[in-house]
């Protein structure tokens, strides 16, 4: 049976080209869906010339409401019949409510080494922390913001002179090894977690 996969995001979508790219041959997995909060976002073009199906759900209509939102993200999402939400650069906080409907099945990539540095401004809160190491984590979603049973980690150096943009470019690249490889596994049933350096 193949595993389909629905990624949502907010931006660019390099991690979610990454996915794509990597659900091809025998991967137990493949693309239904990539979901935008935004109709601007750039990766939902590059979906779409990948040849896979793309949504928006605008939260903005939805004010405060969020629990309307994320029923109306939930419906759209599910007209696609996906098993799996990777979430790869989705910037809304999603509640306890929807983490609920798709426990077990819903993973993140965060741009840091949880449990350091949830939230934003990772880069540059390692730098502030005069940390020599940086990174990424595959995590499965639960109610608490970046919290979550591990599935991957990937480290890199923090080099003297570095910005927080030259540092994002670094974590970034290991994001794109990092999330294909924890996807393959995870679509197995495998939530064996991987360590890359
Ligand atoms: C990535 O660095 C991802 O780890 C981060 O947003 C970026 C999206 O880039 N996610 C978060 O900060 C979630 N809290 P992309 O759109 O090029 O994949």
């Amino acid at each position: 049976m193949t595993v389909r996969v629905a990624i949502l995001l907010s931006g660019g979508g390099s991690n979610m080209v990454a996915l794509l790219d990597s659900m091809t041959g025998d991967h137990p997995a493949r693309p239904a869906l990539v979901l935008s909060n935004r109709a601007d976002a750039g990766g939902l073009q590059k979906a779409a010339a990948r040849g896979v199906a793309t949504e928006v759900v605008d939260h903005r209509p939805f004010g405060e409401d969020r629990a309307s939102f994320e029923d109306a993200l939930h419906q759209r999402i599910m007209e696609h019949s996906p098993d799996i939400i990777c979430l790869a650069g989705f910037m809304r906080v999603l509640t306890g409510g929807f983490v609920a409907r798709w426990q077990g099945r819903m993973i993140n990539i965060h741009p840091s080494l949880l449990p350091k540095y949830r939230g934003l401004h990772t880069h540059a809160r390692a730098l502030d922390a005069g940390d020599v190491e940086a990174g990424c984590t595959v995590h499965e979603v639960t109610a608490a913001l970046d919290d979550g049973p591990i599935l991957g980690q990937a480290r890199v150096p923090i080099k003297s002179g570095d910005s927080a943009d030259m540092l994002a470019a670094r974590v970034l690249k290991a994001e794109h090894q990092l999330y294909p490889a924890v996807l393959r596994r995870f679509a197995d049933g495998n939530r064996t977690p991987i360590y890359l350096s």
